[in-house]
């Protein structure tokens, strides 16, 4: 939550500022309901800060342009402490000279009784934010060093909970000095000018050449310096990589919004997920595992965290996983799994799934699971994230940068890995499935082109959507790996069209919710093809003649030529055939499509839905 950009350059003109304003676009996703830079020139700190869109500050600057300057900082919000006010808004203000501005990302879980502190002091606030009692202790700690690098190193310590920080001081103009504690935070490196960023994304217009802040380290850039230290001031080293894509990655591409255009990037992302893993004989490698092979062998337990989407991904993989190599697994709510007593131990493998790499829920899960003495693997779309970083290894999704606040390309790329991975286990691990492995992963690869020939028949959809703009609720029914395709229908709806929607397991339609069907109701079926095992098809075909004799509008999506479900369908959208565990990468995909139309028909804002951010980096 919160994006936080910093650029120190070589020329007293507008780039610091622009910079700075162009970084912000890129991270709006995280947070938009404030925004605000603060730039040091000749005058001393300059700032503006609005409530609102980062339009609301575009238009105050052209209103009332700041002077030139060479450093810069900037924060897009979404708020925790204090509402979404101008006021409350960043950069804070230090001291009562107005010379030291401050940008966080974060919650520093410590500030009533700092502030207690502060206020005994004589310290006067002007906001209701945890990030103004940094500022306020910035300016004091600045008084007594007359050094921002000194003042950061002697307050960092007192802070506990989440933090990345950026400051600037008027008598320090050609420097940022920023730290982190459980936040994430990138710097830029460029040619006599230097970025920084909560990701890439912020200067990836400028240089690809990132280095990765660790836990608990400062960083002072100048337009020539990158230096690093712990909190203690000892020298330490960031992790310098450089990102893969480019900046027309993070752009909307010609489609209307992000989400449209991440929808349409699926089969890329599924494609370039599996990219790599097959070596010439048709068996699979997983280069970036470094669990040793002897360790998977003796897994008896995997246990998968994860939040939102990503859980749902996590739900598809349970299936696949358990089905081909014969593990247990478990599917965890990551804010749950840390205060259920979880079953752990050196047997058991934890999977996180995480498109940012960054959900605190999350990290703090696998935390907790290193504590214990699992394994940890990262699943995760987000190069040098926090979350692969604190894992024992990582199989990364290349979905490509994900900017619209609603999963999508990260949801299929994320299913493609555990996919991966399952197949990787039952390899390593013998069993009947071993020999299964490249078979299966010759059916993915022809997953790609099905999914693009499936976007290519959304008309229909697009027009549902449209005629529904007025509905009040919707339900989704799927069973097996369609029921967590049930429900990610729902999560999309919920999220981008503010309508009441759930996913149930079609099973648990006669426990319960049959009851919610009234004439009209709309219902989302999705029919699993008809070779399932267990006659599954059958079943839910039953089940749309249940709802539908009780009223229900059903909506039903099924593989192209499975004729049963015509005569009970008010609408059917057909997708592709494909083996029964691979079919999610499918049939989600109306349902995304489905969400976004149905945003649009309502005339709502599709890529930043209200209340959210795109990473929850507070829990
Ligand atoms: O970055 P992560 O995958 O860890 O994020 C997890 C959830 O917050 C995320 O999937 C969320 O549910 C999305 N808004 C869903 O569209």
């Amino acid at each position: 939550m919160c994006g936080i950009v910093g650029y120190v350059g070589p020329r007293s003109d507008d780039t610091a500022l622009n910079v700075v304003m162009e970084g912000l676009t890129r991270l709006e996703y995280r947070g938009y309901d404030s925004a605000g830079v603060a730039l040091v020139n000749g005058n001393g700190v300059e700032w503006e800060k609005r409530a609102g869109k980062l339009a609301n500050l575009r238009n105050a600057l052209d209103e009332a342009p700041l002077h030139a300057s060479a450093t810069a900082i900037g924060h897009t919000r979404w708020a925790t402490h204090g509402g979404p006010t101008d006021l409350n808004a960043h950069p804070h203000l230090g001291g009562t000279t107005d010379k030291l501005a401050v940008v966080h990302n974060g919650i520093i879980e410590n500030f009533h009784s700092l502030k207690a502190e502060l206020l005994e002091a004589g310290v006067q606030f002007r906001s209701e934010t945890d990030t103004e009692v940094a500022a306020q202790m910035l300016a004091r700690a600045y008084d007594v060093t007359g050094d921002l690098y000194a003042a950061m190193t002697s307050v960092v310590n007192r802070l506990e909970g989440a933090f990345t920080l950026l400051a600037v001081h008027a008598d320090a103009p050609d420097r940022v000095v920023a730290a982190r504690r459980n936040s994430p935070l990138v710097v830029g490196l460029g040619e006599g000018e230097n970025f920084l960023g909560s990701d890439v994304a912020a200067f990836i217009g400028y240089t690809r050449n990132a280095v990765e802040l660790g836990q608990d380290q400062i960083v002072v850039i100048t337009p020539d310096s990158v230096e690093i230290t712990d909190f203690d001031g000892n020298p330490a080293q960031g992790k310098a990589y450089e990102v893969t894509w480019d900046a027309a990655a993070a752009e909307k591409g010609g489609y209307d919004t992000f989400m449209e255009k991440e929808i349409h990037d699926q089969p890329h992302a599924v494609g370039d997920t599996l990219l790599g893993r097959t070596a010439p004989d048709g068996s699979l490698l997983l280069d970036e595992m470094s669990i040793s092979e002897d360790v998977l062998r003796q897994i008896d337990r995997i246990t998968i965290i994860a939040c939102g989407t990503s859980a749902y991904a996590g739900m598809v993989a349970k299936y696949a996983i358990e089905h081909w190599t014969r593990i247990p697994v478990e599917v965890a709510l990551a804010h749950e799994f840390r205060y259920c007593d979880p079953i752990v131990n050196d047997r058991t493998l934890i999977v996180s799934i995480s498109q940012s790499g960054e959900t605190m829920d999350t990290l703090m899960a696998v935390r907790h699971a290193r504590a214990l003495g699992a394994r940890t693997l990262s699943i995760c779309n987000t190069h040098g994230s926090t979350i692969p970083r604190e894992s024992d290894a990582v199989l990364y999704t290349h979905a490509g940068p994900e900017i619209a606040v609603a999963s999508t390309k990260a949801f299929l790329a994320q299913i493609t890995a555990c996919y991966i991975l399952g197949l990787y286990l039952a390899q390593l691990r013998g069993g009947s499935f071993a020999e299964d492995a490249r078979t299966v992963m010759g059916q993915l690869a022809e997953m790609p082109e099905k999914i693009a020939t499936l976007l290519g028949t959304m008309d229909r959809v697009k027009e549902i959507a449209g005629f529904m703009a007025d509905t009040r609720s919707v339900l989704f029914l799927g069973r097996n790996v369609g029921y967590p395709v049930a429900m990610e229908g729902a999560l999309k709806l919920k999220e981008l069209a503010y309508i009441h929607a759930e996913g149930f397991a079609a099973g648990e339609l006669k426990h319960g919710p049959i009851a919610l069907i009234e004439p009209g109701q709309p219902v989302f079926i999705i029919v699993p093809g008809p070779d399932t095992p267990h006659d599954l098809h059958k079943k839910v075909v039953s089940n749309i003649q249940e709802i539908r004799a009780r009223g229900a509008r059903t909506i039903v999506i099924a593989e192209e030529g499975d004729t049963d479900v015509i005569p009970f369908a008010d609408e059917v959208i057909w997708v592709p055939q494909a083996p029964p565990l691979l079919e999610p990468l499918l049939t989600v995909v109306p349902l995304q499509v489905f969400a976004l139309y149905l945003s649009t028909a309502k005339g709502l804002d599709v890529d930043q839905p209200r209340n959210l951010a795109k990473s929850v980096t507070v829990e």
